[in-house]
Protein backbone atom coordinates (compact mmCIF):
# COMPACT_ATOMS: atom_id res chain seq x y z
CA UNK A 1 0.00 0.00 0.00
CA UNK A 2 1.11 3.52 -0.63
CA UNK A 3 0.60 6.21 1.58
CA UNK A 4 1.29 9.54 0.68
CA UNK A 5 3.25 11.64 2.72
CA UNK A 6 4.57 13.77 0.10
CA UNK A 7 1.57 15.69 -1.82
CA UNK A 8 2.25 14.71 -5.45
CA UNK A 9 1.02 17.84 -6.85
CA UNK A 10 4.37 19.30 -5.62
CA UNK A 11 6.23 17.04 -8.72
CA UNK A 12 6.83 19.18 -11.12
CA UNK A 13 5.56 18.39 -14.92
CA UNK A 14 8.45 16.69 -16.83
CA UNK A 15 8.28 17.83 -20.18
CA UNK A 16 11.50 15.58 -21.53
CA UNK A 17 10.52 12.03 -22.77
CA UNK A 18 9.45 8.44 -21.20
CA UNK A 19 11.23 6.09 -22.60
CA UNK A 20 11.45 3.39 -20.28
CA UNK A 21 10.62 0.32 -21.49
CA UNK A 22 9.25 -3.31 -19.96
CA UNK A 23 12.10 -4.61 -20.86
CA UNK A 24 13.82 -4.99 -17.39
CA UNK A 25 16.58 -7.63 -18.36
CA UNK A 26 17.08 -10.23 -15.84
CA UNK A 27 20.59 -8.82 -15.29
CA UNK A 28 20.54 -5.14 -15.70
CA UNK A 29 23.95 -5.12 -15.85
CA UNK A 30 23.85 -6.60 -18.84
CA UNK A 31 24.59 -3.77 -20.56
CA UNK A 32 27.25 -4.81 -22.98
CA UNK A 33 24.52 -4.20 -25.84
CA UNK A 34 23.57 -0.64 -24.51
CA UNK A 35 23.93 2.43 -26.43
CA UNK A 36 26.27 5.22 -24.99
CA UNK A 37 24.68 7.83 -27.08
CA UNK A 38 21.40 7.02 -25.65
CA UNK A 39 22.57 6.81 -21.79
CA UNK A 40 24.75 10.24 -22.45
CA UNK A 41 21.58 11.77 -23.42
CA UNK A 42 19.47 10.42 -20.99
CA UNK A 43 21.78 11.98 -17.96
CA UNK A 44 22.17 14.71 -20.18
CA UNK A 45 18.68 15.68 -18.60
CA UNK A 46 20.35 15.94 -14.84
CA UNK A 47 23.19 18.69 -16.58
CA UNK A 48 20.20 20.76 -17.77
CA UNK A 49 19.02 20.75 -14.37
CA UNK A 50 22.15 21.90 -13.15
CA UNK A 51 22.18 24.95 -15.32
CA UNK A 52 18.63 26.15 -14.53
CA UNK A 53 17.82 25.00 -17.94
CA UNK A 54 14.60 23.27 -19.65
CA UNK A 55 15.11 19.84 -19.60
CA UNK A 56 16.17 18.86 -22.79
CA UNK A 57 18.02 21.95 -23.42
CA UNK A 58 21.44 19.44 -23.64
CA UNK A 59 19.93 17.45 -26.71
CA UNK A 60 18.50 20.23 -28.78
CA UNK A 61 21.48 21.62 -28.32
CA UNK A 62 23.06 18.08 -29.88
CA UNK A 63 20.61 18.04 -32.34
CA UNK A 64 21.39 21.69 -33.68
CA UNK A 65 25.18 21.71 -32.97
CA UNK A 66 24.89 18.74 -35.55
CA UNK A 67 22.87 19.72 -37.86
CA UNK A 68 25.66 22.86 -38.22
CA UNK A 69 28.75 19.61 -38.17
CA UNK A 70 26.46 18.10 -41.16
CA UNK A 71 26.05 21.42 -43.07
CA UNK A 72 29.93 22.18 -43.27
CA UNK A 73 30.88 18.65 -44.30
CA UNK A 74 32.42 17.38 -41.28
CA UNK A 75 33.43 13.61 -41.44
CA UNK A 76 31.42 10.80 -39.47
CA UNK A 77 34.59 10.15 -37.27
CA UNK A 78 34.42 14.15 -36.47
CA UNK A 79 30.75 14.23 -35.84
CA UNK A 80 30.90 11.42 -33.57
CA UNK A 81 33.16 13.09 -31.06
CA UNK A 82 31.26 16.46 -31.27
CA UNK A 83 27.73 14.46 -30.43
CA UNK A 84 29.39 13.89 -26.80
CA UNK A 85 30.93 17.25 -26.41
CA UNK A 86 27.43 18.69 -27.54
CA UNK A 87 25.48 16.60 -24.92
CA UNK A 88 27.93 17.29 -22.20
CA UNK A 89 28.89 20.44 -22.75
CA UNK A 90 27.42 21.61 -19.28
CA UNK A 91 29.36 18.91 -17.12
CA UNK A 92 31.43 21.19 -15.32
CA UNK A 93 28.51 23.32 -14.47
CA UNK A 94 28.05 22.02 -10.67
CA UNK A 95 31.65 22.83 -9.94
CA UNK A 96 31.19 26.37 -9.83
CA UNK A 97 27.82 26.48 -8.40
CA UNK A 98 28.68 27.29 -4.73
CA UNK A 99 31.05 29.82 -5.67
CA UNK A 100 28.48 31.71 -7.61
CA UNK A 101 25.87 31.45 -4.97
CA UNK A 102 28.54 32.68 -2.52
CA UNK A 103 29.40 35.52 -4.69
CA UNK A 104 25.88 36.24 -5.29
CA UNK A 105 24.41 35.49 -2.32
CA UNK A 106 20.99 34.40 -4.12
CA UNK A 107 19.36 31.36 -5.91
CA UNK A 108 22.82 30.37 -8.30
CA UNK A 109 20.71 28.34 -11.18
CA UNK A 110 18.30 31.45 -11.95
CA UNK A 111 21.75 33.62 -12.37
CA UNK A 112 23.28 30.57 -14.57
CA UNK A 113 19.72 30.22 -16.68
CA UNK A 114 20.20 34.03 -17.08
CA UNK A 115 23.77 34.37 -17.77
CA UNK A 116 23.33 32.54 -21.00
CA UNK A 117 20.70 34.82 -22.46
CA UNK A 118 23.05 37.73 -20.95
CA UNK A 119 25.93 39.79 -22.94
CA UNK A 120 28.62 40.37 -20.26
CA UNK A 121 31.47 41.20 -22.56
CA UNK A 122 30.71 44.56 -22.24
CA UNK A 123 29.39 46.53 -19.50
CA UNK A 124 26.26 48.26 -20.04
CA UNK A 125 22.23 48.03 -19.69
CA UNK A 126 22.25 44.39 -19.91
CA UNK A 127 24.94 43.36 -17.38
CA UNK A 128 23.70 46.03 -14.98
CA UNK A 129 20.28 44.24 -15.15
CA UNK A 130 21.76 40.99 -14.89
CA UNK A 131 23.76 41.74 -11.93
CA UNK A 132 20.91 43.95 -10.23
CA UNK A 133 18.37 41.33 -10.79
CA UNK A 134 20.75 38.38 -9.25
CA UNK A 135 23.36 39.95 -6.66
CA UNK A 136 21.32 39.61 -2.89
CA UNK A 137 18.28 38.86 -4.31
CA UNK A 138 16.03 39.19 -1.41
CA UNK A 139 18.99 40.37 1.10
CA UNK A 140 18.52 43.32 2.79
CA UNK A 141 19.64 46.68 1.59
CA UNK A 142 22.59 46.54 3.53
CA UNK A 143 23.69 42.82 2.53
CA UNK A 144 23.01 43.92 -1.16
CA UNK A 145 24.84 47.03 -1.05
CA UNK A 146 27.72 44.55 0.22
CA UNK A 147 27.87 41.93 -2.24
CA UNK A 148 27.38 44.44 -5.21
CA UNK A 149 30.82 46.24 -4.14
CA UNK A 150 32.42 42.81 -3.70
CA UNK A 151 31.78 42.00 -6.72
CA UNK A 152 32.19 45.42 -8.29
CA UNK A 153 35.93 45.12 -6.91
CA UNK A 154 36.38 41.68 -8.75
CA UNK A 155 33.98 40.98 -11.23
CA UNK A 156 36.55 40.23 -13.79
CA UNK A 157 38.49 38.34 -11.63
CA UNK A 158 35.44 36.48 -10.52
CA UNK A 159 33.94 35.62 -13.72
CA UNK A 160 37.53 34.59 -14.67
CA UNK A 161 37.35 31.92 -12.07
CA UNK A 162 34.15 30.25 -12.27
CA UNK A 163 34.00 30.21 -16.51
CA UNK A 164 37.44 28.20 -15.89
CA UNK A 165 36.61 26.18 -12.75
CA UNK A 166 33.21 24.85 -15.31
CA UNK A 167 35.34 24.12 -18.86
CA UNK A 168 38.18 22.02 -16.95
CA UNK A 169 35.87 20.58 -14.88
CA UNK A 170 33.73 19.78 -17.50
CA UNK A 171 36.87 18.45 -19.87
CA UNK A 172 38.20 16.64 -17.06
CA UNK A 173 34.88 14.70 -16.62
CA UNK A 174 34.77 13.75 -20.40
CA UNK A 175 38.24 12.33 -20.17
CA UNK A 176 36.70 10.36 -17.31
CA UNK A 177 34.42 9.13 -18.68
CA UNK A 178 36.37 7.66 -21.48
CA UNK A 179 35.38 10.07 -24.56
CA UNK A 180 38.17 11.73 -26.78
CA UNK A 181 40.10 14.06 -26.37
CA UNK A 182 38.83 16.31 -29.44
CA UNK A 183 35.48 16.25 -26.86
CA UNK A 184 37.22 17.18 -24.01
CA UNK A 185 39.21 20.13 -25.55
CA UNK A 186 35.58 21.33 -27.58
CA UNK A 187 34.25 21.45 -23.58
CA UNK A 188 37.37 23.42 -22.44
CA UNK A 189 36.79 26.07 -25.04
CA UNK A 190 32.95 26.47 -25.03
CA UNK A 191 33.10 29.91 -23.77
CA UNK A 192 35.78 31.83 -26.00
CA UNK A 193 34.05 34.14 -28.66
CA UNK A 194 35.01 34.60 -32.14
CA UNK A 195 36.44 38.29 -30.85
CA UNK A 196 38.68 36.93 -28.69
CA UNK A 197 36.42 38.56 -25.59
CA UNK A 198 35.41 34.99 -24.02
CA UNK A 199 36.69 33.29 -21.41
CA UNK A 200 39.28 31.77 -19.82
CA UNK A 201 42.05 32.21 -22.30
CA UNK A 202 40.62 35.04 -24.66
CA UNK A 203 41.62 32.48 -27.87
CA UNK A 204 40.33 34.36 -30.80
CA UNK A 205 38.89 33.29 -34.47
CA UNK A 206 40.23 29.70 -35.57
CA UNK A 207 42.54 28.96 -32.53
CA UNK A 208 39.57 27.97 -30.84
CA UNK A 209 38.74 24.75 -31.30
CA UNK A 210 35.81 24.14 -33.70
CA UNK A 211 33.66 22.13 -31.59
CA UNK A 212 33.56 25.00 -29.17
CA UNK A 213 32.74 27.50 -31.61
CA UNK A 214 29.58 24.79 -32.75
CA UNK A 215 28.74 24.04 -29.52
CA UNK A 216 28.57 28.07 -28.26
CA UNK A 217 26.45 29.01 -31.28
CA UNK A 218 24.11 25.79 -30.87
CA UNK A 219 23.54 26.58 -27.25
CA UNK A 220 22.89 30.29 -27.40
CA UNK A 221 20.31 29.28 -30.30
CA UNK A 222 18.66 26.75 -28.05
CA UNK A 223 18.29 29.10 -24.98
CA UNK A 224 16.57 31.80 -26.88
CA UNK A 225 14.29 29.92 -28.43
CA UNK A 226 13.08 28.34 -25.60
CA UNK A 227 13.18 31.95 -23.68
CA UNK A 228 11.80 33.87 -26.65
CA UNK A 229 10.09 31.39 -29.12
CA UNK A 230 9.75 31.73 -32.69
CA UNK A 231 12.72 33.69 -34.77
CA UNK A 232 14.04 35.40 -31.83
CA UNK A 233 17.02 33.92 -31.48
CA UNK A 234 17.81 34.84 -35.58
CA UNK A 235 18.51 38.42 -34.06
CA UNK A 236 20.35 37.52 -31.64
CA UNK A 237 22.96 35.48 -33.63
CA UNK A 238 23.07 38.45 -36.42
CA UNK A 239 23.47 40.64 -34.14
CA UNK A 240 26.49 38.67 -31.76
CA UNK A 241 27.98 37.13 -35.18
CA UNK A 242 31.91 38.22 -35.75
CA UNK A 243 31.96 38.94 -32.07
CA UNK A 244 30.61 35.89 -29.85
CA UNK A 245 30.55 33.56 -33.29
CA UNK A 246 32.17 32.71 -36.57
CA UNK A 247 30.34 34.48 -39.10
CA UNK A 248 30.43 30.93 -41.39
CA UNK A 249 28.59 29.07 -38.83
CA UNK A 250 26.00 31.39 -38.72
CA UNK A 251 25.63 31.24 -42.53
CA UNK A 252 25.36 28.06 -42.44
CA UNK A 253 22.55 27.60 -39.74
CA UNK A 254 20.80 30.63 -41.74
CA UNK A 255 20.79 28.71 -45.13
CA UNK A 256 19.49 25.19 -42.60
CA UNK A 257 16.94 27.96 -41.49
CA UNK A 258 16.03 29.29 -45.04
CA UNK A 259 15.43 25.50 -45.92
CA UNK A 260 13.06 24.37 -42.94
CA UNK A 261 15.83 22.13 -41.61
CA UNK A 262 17.41 23.78 -38.74
CA UNK A 263 14.79 22.40 -35.88
CA UNK A 264 13.33 19.41 -37.45
CA UNK A 265 12.74 16.91 -35.26
CA UNK A 266 13.35 19.51 -32.17
CA UNK A 267 9.94 19.46 -30.91
CA UNK A 268 9.15 18.50 -27.70
CA UNK A 269 10.00 14.75 -26.80
CA UNK A 270 10.50 14.36 -30.40
CA UNK A 271 14.09 15.47 -29.99
CA UNK A 272 15.24 13.00 -27.53
CA UNK A 273 14.20 10.66 -30.63
CA UNK A 274 15.96 12.84 -33.29
CA UNK A 275 19.33 13.15 -31.60
CA UNK A 276 20.16 9.52 -31.37
CA UNK A 277 19.54 9.25 -35.24
CA UNK A 278 22.43 11.59 -35.43
CA UNK A 279 25.12 9.53 -33.87
CA UNK A 280 26.87 8.74 -37.19
CA UNK A 281 29.09 5.46 -35.57
CA UNK A 282 26.69 4.47 -32.78
CA UNK A 283 29.09 3.40 -29.67
CA UNK A 284 28.30 1.10 -27.12
CA UNK A 285 29.28 1.25 -23.86
CA UNK A 286 33.07 0.05 -23.64
CA UNK A 287 33.08 -2.92 -22.01
CA UNK A 288 29.81 -2.91 -21.23
CA UNK A 289 30.26 -3.20 -17.16
CA UNK A 290 34.01 -1.34 -17.00
CA UNK A 291 32.07 1.24 -19.42
CA UNK A 292 29.37 1.80 -17.67
CA UNK A 293 31.01 2.31 -14.41
CA UNK A 294 33.32 5.52 -15.38
CA UNK A 295 30.19 7.01 -16.81
CA UNK A 296 28.36 6.52 -12.90
CA UNK A 297 31.34 7.75 -11.41
CA UNK A 298 31.94 10.98 -13.64
CA UNK A 299 28.23 12.10 -12.81
CA UNK A 300 28.41 11.14 -9.07
CA UNK A 301 31.17 13.58 -8.89
CA UNK A 302 29.20 16.11 -10.92
CA UNK A 303 26.43 15.59 -8.53
CA UNK A 304 29.10 15.94 -5.72
CA UNK A 305 30.41 18.90 -6.77
CA UNK A 306 27.82 21.15 -6.03
CA UNK A 307 28.60 21.44 -2.67
CA UNK A 308 31.57 21.23 -0.64
CA UNK A 309 29.40 19.46 2.26
CA UNK A 310 28.35 16.62 -0.47
CA UNK A 311 32.03 16.36 -1.65
CA UNK A 312 32.54 12.57 -2.19
CA UNK A 313 28.40 11.58 -0.94
CA UNK A 314 27.55 9.68 -3.67
CA UNK A 315 31.33 7.75 -3.62
CA UNK A 316 30.41 7.87 0.66
CA UNK A 317 27.00 6.25 -0.20
CA UNK A 318 28.15 3.46 -2.79
CA UNK A 319 31.07 2.67 -0.20
CA UNK A 320 28.57 2.14 2.41
CA UNK A 321 26.00 0.01 -0.18
CA UNK A 322 28.62 -1.96 -1.03
CA UNK A 323 29.77 -3.03 2.46
CA UNK A 324 26.59 -3.67 3.77
CA UNK A 325 26.02 -5.55 0.34
CA UNK A 326 28.89 -7.99 0.94
CA UNK A 327 28.15 -8.44 4.92
CA UNK A 328 24.54 -9.57 3.63
CA UNK A 329 26.55 -11.95 1.31
CA UNK A 330 24.52 -10.49 -1.93
CA UNK A 331 25.91 -11.73 -5.25
CA UNK A 332 28.97 -9.85 -6.81
CA UNK A 333 26.69 -8.53 -9.90
CA UNK A 334 23.96 -7.32 -7.58
CA UNK A 335 26.93 -5.71 -5.56
CA UNK A 336 28.14 -3.83 -8.62
CA UNK A 337 24.73 -2.75 -9.29
CA UNK A 338 24.03 -1.44 -6.41
CA UNK A 339 26.90 0.64 -6.09
CA UNK A 340 26.12 2.34 -9.34
CA UNK A 341 22.85 2.90 -8.24
CA UNK A 342 24.33 4.34 -4.74
CA UNK A 343 26.81 6.55 -7.55
CA UNK A 344 23.67 7.74 -9.08
CA UNK A 345 21.52 8.50 -5.85
CA UNK A 346 21.21 11.84 -6.10
CA UNK A 347 21.16 12.88 -9.46
CA UNK A 348 18.35 14.87 -9.27
CA UNK A 349 19.89 17.47 -6.63
CA UNK A 350 21.37 19.04 -9.39
CA UNK A 351 17.97 20.41 -9.42
CA UNK A 352 18.55 22.06 -5.96
CA UNK A 353 19.73 25.57 -5.60
CA UNK A 354 22.71 26.03 -3.17
CA UNK A 355 20.91 28.93 -1.75
CA UNK A 356 19.11 25.53 -0.08
CA UNK A 357 21.56 22.97 -0.26
CA UNK A 358 23.95 24.95 2.09
CA UNK A 359 21.18 27.16 4.07
CA UNK A 360 22.70 26.87 7.19
CA UNK A 361 19.20 27.27 9.31
CA UNK A 362 16.06 25.60 8.55
CA UNK A 363 14.39 24.97 5.27
CA UNK A 364 10.98 26.60 4.74
CA UNK A 365 8.28 24.89 3.03
CA UNK A 366 9.05 25.86 -0.68
CA UNK A 367 12.35 25.19 0.07
CA UNK A 368 11.61 21.23 1.64
CA UNK A 369 9.31 20.79 -1.38
CA UNK A 370 12.43 21.95 -3.93
CA UNK A 371 14.43 18.98 -1.56
CA UNK A 372 12.30 16.33 -2.02
CA UNK A 373 11.60 16.43 -5.35
CA UNK A 374 14.55 15.61 -5.82
CA UNK A 375 14.65 12.06 -5.88
CA UNK A 376 11.78 12.36 -8.47
CA UNK A 377 14.11 13.95 -11.07
CA UNK A 378 16.54 10.76 -10.43
CA UNK A 379 14.04 8.40 -11.33
CA UNK A 380 12.91 10.30 -14.43
CA UNK A 381 16.15 10.49 -15.48
CA UNK A 382 16.95 7.24 -15.21
CA UNK A 383 13.54 5.62 -15.96
CA UNK A 384 14.64 7.26 -19.61
CA UNK A 385 17.04 4.76 -20.31
CA UNK A 386 15.39 1.19 -21.70
CA UNK A 387 16.68 -1.08 -19.63
CA UNK A 388 16.82 0.91 -16.35
CA UNK A 389 13.85 0.33 -15.05
CA UNK A 390 15.20 -1.54 -11.80
CA UNK A 391 17.79 0.86 -11.25
CA UNK A 392 15.51 4.18 -11.47
CA UNK A 393 13.55 2.33 -8.95
CA UNK A 394 15.75 1.49 -6.48
CA UNK A 395 18.17 4.99 -6.93
CA UNK A 396 15.07 6.73 -6.30
CA UNK A 397 14.03 5.17 -3.14
CA UNK A 398 16.90 6.26 -0.86
CA UNK A 399 14.56 8.58 0.79
CA UNK A 400 11.98 6.40 1.02
CA UNK A 401 10.75 4.62 4.76
CA UNK A 402 9.40 1.04 5.45
CA UNK A 403 6.63 2.70 7.57
CA UNK A 404 5.66 4.73 4.49
CA UNK A 405 6.94 8.23 6.11
CA UNK A 406 9.84 8.70 3.40
CA UNK A 407 9.61 10.39 -0.08
CA UNK A 408 9.17 10.76 -3.08
CA UNK A 409 6.56 8.17 -3.16
CA UNK A 410 5.61 7.38 -0.15
CA UNK A 411 6.73 3.90 -0.49
CA UNK A 412 5.69 1.56 2.42
CA UNK A 413 8.46 -2.21 3.28
CA UNK A 414 6.73 -4.36 0.97
CA UNK A 415 7.28 -1.93 -2.10
CA UNK A 416 10.97 -1.64 -1.17
CA UNK A 417 13.39 -4.32 -2.53
CA UNK A 418 16.78 -5.15 -0.45
CA UNK A 419 18.63 -2.88 -2.42
CA UNK A 420 16.63 0.04 -2.19
CA UNK A 421 16.49 -0.94 1.88
CA UNK A 422 20.20 -0.93 1.77
CA UNK A 423 20.42 2.48 0.04
CA UNK A 424 18.39 3.82 2.46
CA UNK A 425 20.97 3.05 5.22
CA UNK A 426 23.78 3.83 3.48
CA UNK A 427 22.57 7.43 2.53
CA UNK A 428 21.58 8.04 5.92
CA UNK A 429 25.03 6.44 7.62
CA UNK A 430 26.57 8.94 4.69
CA UNK A 431 24.84 11.59 5.32
CA UNK A 432 25.10 11.54 9.73
CA UNK A 433 29.06 11.29 9.27
CA UNK A 434 29.58 14.08 6.36
CA UNK A 435 29.75 17.88 7.99
CA UNK A 436 26.69 19.55 7.44
CA UNK A 437 25.96 23.45 6.74
CA UNK A 438 23.84 23.28 9.86
CA UNK A 439 26.23 20.90 11.86
CA UNK A 440 29.38 19.18 12.01
CA UNK A 441 30.23 15.66 10.90
CA UNK A 442 28.68 13.12 14.02
CA UNK A 443 30.66 10.50 15.93
CA UNK A 444 30.27 6.53 14.68
CA UNK A 445 28.53 5.60 17.88
CA UNK A 446 26.05 8.53 17.59
CA UNK A 447 25.28 8.35 13.92
CA UNK A 448 24.67 4.01 15.06
CA UNK A 449 22.13 5.42 17.92
CA UNK A 450 20.34 7.38 15.32
CA UNK A 451 20.45 4.74 12.63
CA UNK A 452 19.30 2.09 15.73
CA UNK A 453 16.29 4.23 16.63
CA UNK A 454 14.91 4.05 13.15
CA UNK A 455 15.25 0.55 12.89
CA UNK A 456 12.74 -1.22 12.18
CA UNK A 457 9.98 0.38 11.97
CA UNK A 458 11.65 3.06 9.62
CA UNK A 459 14.72 1.56 8.12
CA UNK A 460 16.11 -2.27 7.70
CA UNK A 461 17.45 -3.41 10.83
CA UNK A 462 19.17 -5.98 9.37
CA UNK A 463 20.92 -3.60 7.06
CA UNK A 464 21.95 -1.16 9.99
CA UNK A 465 23.45 -4.67 11.57
CA UNK A 466 25.62 -5.27 8.72
CA UNK A 467 26.86 -1.55 8.53
CA UNK A 468 27.60 -1.82 12.23
CA UNK A 469 29.85 -4.92 11.48
CA UNK A 470 31.15 -3.72 8.36
CA UNK A 471 32.89 -1.15 10.18
CA UNK A 472 33.16 1.15 6.93
CA UNK A 473 36.45 2.85 6.97
CA UNK A 474 35.96 6.74 6.25
CA UNK A 475 39.63 6.88 4.67
CA UNK A 476 37.73 4.98 1.73
CA UNK A 477 35.64 7.37 1.09
CA UNK A 478 37.82 9.65 -0.55
CA UNK A 479 39.46 8.55 -3.60
CA UNK A 480 41.25 11.32 -5.93
CA UNK A 481 40.30 12.00 -9.10
CA UNK A 482 43.51 11.34 -10.24
CA UNK A 483 43.88 8.06 -8.05
CA UNK A 484 40.28 7.39 -9.67
CA UNK A 485 41.71 7.76 -13.26
CA UNK A 486 44.69 5.58 -12.90
CA UNK A 487 42.42 2.85 -11.49
CA UNK A 488 39.80 2.91 -14.40
CA UNK A 489 43.16 2.96 -16.85
CA UNK A 490 44.09 -0.58 -15.12
CA UNK A 491 40.81 -2.07 -15.65
CA UNK A 492 40.54 -0.80 -19.23
CA UNK A 493 44.08 -2.52 -19.69
CA UNK A 494 42.91 -5.65 -17.81
CA UNK A 495 40.95 -8.40 -19.96
CA UNK A 496 40.06 -10.48 -16.81
CA UNK A 497 37.14 -10.35 -15.38
CA UNK A 498 35.72 -7.42 -13.01
CA UNK A 499 35.68 -8.26 -9.35
CA UNK A 500 33.86 -6.37 -6.83
CA UNK A 501 37.42 -5.10 -5.16
CA UNK A 502 38.88 -3.92 -8.60
CA UNK A 503 35.84 -1.86 -9.05
CA UNK A 504 34.91 -0.71 -5.21
CA UNK A 505 36.93 2.52 -4.79
CA UNK A 506 38.05 1.86 -1.28
FE1 LIG B 1 19.01 12.36 -1.69
FE1 LIG C 1 22.11 11.21 -0.86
Amino acid sequence: MERASFDQAELPVWHAPERARNDDRTNPLDLGESRLGIIVSALSHALDLSTGQPVGHSVRACLLGMRMAEEIGLSDETRTDLFYALLLKDCGCSANASTLFHALGSDELKAKHDVKITDLTNFGRETLEYVLTHVGRGKSFLERCRLLVRLALRQKRHSWEVTKIRCERGATMARLMGLGSATAAGILALDEHWDGRGLPDGLRGDKIPLFSRIMLLAQTIEVFRAAGGGRSWLDVVRKRKGTWFEPDLVKACESLEKRGALWRGAEGNAAFETVLTMEPRPRRLERGLRGFDAICLAFSQIVDAKSPFTFNHSLGVANAAVAIGQTLGMPAERTIFLRQAALLHDLGKLSVSNSILEKPGKLDATEWAAMRRHPFYTWKILNAIPGFGEMSNVAASHHEKLDGSGYFRGLTGEKLPREARILVVADIYDALTAKRPYRDSLPRERVFDILKKDAPHAIDAECVAALDEADVDSSQQFVDLDILLTRLRSFQSSAAPIHLDRVSPG
